[in-house]
């Protein structure tokens, strides 16, 4: 494997060990802590001065930044999301059928169906456990090939290639066990958050997740597969940028939203106060008057970073006939005439001088323009606090497929870019 490669594979072993949202915080949370970064909490006082700190807000939204020795000019944040569509376990999920025992699941976010069929699958997310009459959360993972979705064989429904319809509360309910495994579910996920009963289990928020392992594939190895590369791509990428980074004149960024799959409307999702919050408590803390808030965030700029569709052989006539991104030729700049996407001339060229600087390639991508394509965080982040914003992403097909592809090469490209505008 190539040095180039490298940090693609850091990039799915991160992604391989964070099946959900929670996961994903954690782990930048003890790598933040192992590099010296300070946590801060959101109902503690805030005193700052030059230095590195994160804050997290319910478990499964981040934001880390640095803050320069000098005064600042404004702040320079890249975001993007810690989630990706799944199924999530309903309460009482434990459900009989003839000599089964299945689980009863919901949709989260909008995801192709077909594909959790047919492979090992399992479950993590968080407990939160009664712990001597206080609510303690705690993270699972059952890290092992515990559930399937079997198709029905073809003979049953001869039609099954002509295009299939799923019903989610019929058709998609994971077998668990047969009748032996009855009443065994949460004493399973009991035993993993490390308390002696189910009914120590007080709530839970759990998702299935695809048991396959990322890959490298090609003739050459140019592309990978593997799960939630929509967006952990680009979390991942934006972070080896902002930790190999030192703030100059702006206060680094890196921050990572939740929720995103299903509108970003909670308190943990770009559509919340938490990023302006932040900038406010930031200025607050290092004893900054109002206008000079203001000031910095007029001069910021935003990154919002989020997986865009790569040109598929096979339908060709999906993309727009000129603006149609490759994996591996760089990162995706995002246009739409109705801002669905943020970027505009002035950020689109802000971010094109980013790239030359280091040295990335760029391309562009814009939906159809007789099919409606799906939003991102940036337009929503910018309702909270107005700063000027670029959509970009790395190019992926089967985008909210258990299973997901991509370019070998184009991690670098992002980590590259986001180190160069973190160090302005
Ligand atoms: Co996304």
């Amino acid at each position: 494997m190539n040095k180039k490669n490298d940090l693609t594979k850091r990039m799915l072993d991160f992604i391989y060990s964070a099946p959900t949202a929670y996961h994903v915080v954690d782990n930048i949370s003890r790598d933040l802590l192992k590099r010296g970064f300070t946590e801060l909490f959101e109902g503690d006082a805030w005193k700052l001065s030059a230095g590195d700190y994160f804050v997290r807000r319910g478990d499964s939204a981040i934001i880390s930044f640095r803050i320069p020795k000098k005064s600042f000019k404004g702040f320079h944040m890249i975001a993007s999301h810690s989630d990706s569509p799944s199924f999530k376990i309903k309460e009482n999920p434990e459900m009989k059928a003839g000599a089964y025992i299945k689980l009863n699941v919901e949709k989260y976010g909008g995801m192709l169906c077909a594909e959790w069929f047919d492979r090992p699958l399992s479950v993590a997310g968080r407990v939160v456990v009664n712990n001597k009459g206080k609510a303690e959360t705690r993270l699972v993972n059952i890290d092992r090939d515990l559930l399937m979705l079997p198709a029905l064989a073809i003979h049953m429904n001869r039609e099954a290639n002509d295009g299939m319809k799923y019903n989610a509360q019929n058709d998609m309910l994971p077998i668990f066990g047969d009748d032996k495994a009855a009443e065994s579910f949460f004493a399973l996920i009991a035993m993993e958050a490390g308390v002696k009963k189910k009914e120590d289990i007080l709530g839970h928020d759990l998702f299935l997740y695809n048991r396959v392992k990322p890959t490298f594939w090609g003739a050459n190895e140019e592309f990978i597969g593997g799960s939630r590369l929509d967006d952990q791509e680009c979390v991942f990428c934006s972070y080896e940028g902002f930790v190999n980074s030192k703030a100059k004149d702006y206060v680094a960024m890196h921050c990572v939203f939740d929720n995103e799959e299903v509108g970003s409307g909670t308190k943990q999702g770009a559509d919340s106060t938490f990023l302006k919050d932040t900038l406010e408590r930031i200025c607050d803390g290092l004893g900054k008057t109002r206008e000079q808030y203001h000031m910095a965030v007029a001069n910021s700029f935003m990154i919002s970073a989020d997986n865009a569709h790569a040109v598929h052989p096979n339908y060709m006539d999906k993309a727009d006939p000129v603006n149609r991104p490759v994996m591996n030729e760089g990162i995706v700049i995002k246009y739409n005439a109705n801002q669905k996407y943020t970027t505009d001339a002035v950020s689109a060229a802000e971010f094109k001088l980013l790239c030359k600087e280091a040295d990335v390639p760029y391309q562009t991508f814009t939906n159809r323009s007789d099919m409606p394509g799906g939003s991102t965080l940036g337009n929503i982040s910018t309702a909270q606090v107005s700063v000027n914003t670029v959509d970009i992403g790395l190019a992926q097909l089967a985008m909210h497929s258990p299973y997901e592809s991509a370019g070998s090469r184009d991690p670098e490209y992002l980590a590259a870019v986001s180190k160069v505008f973190y160090n302005k």
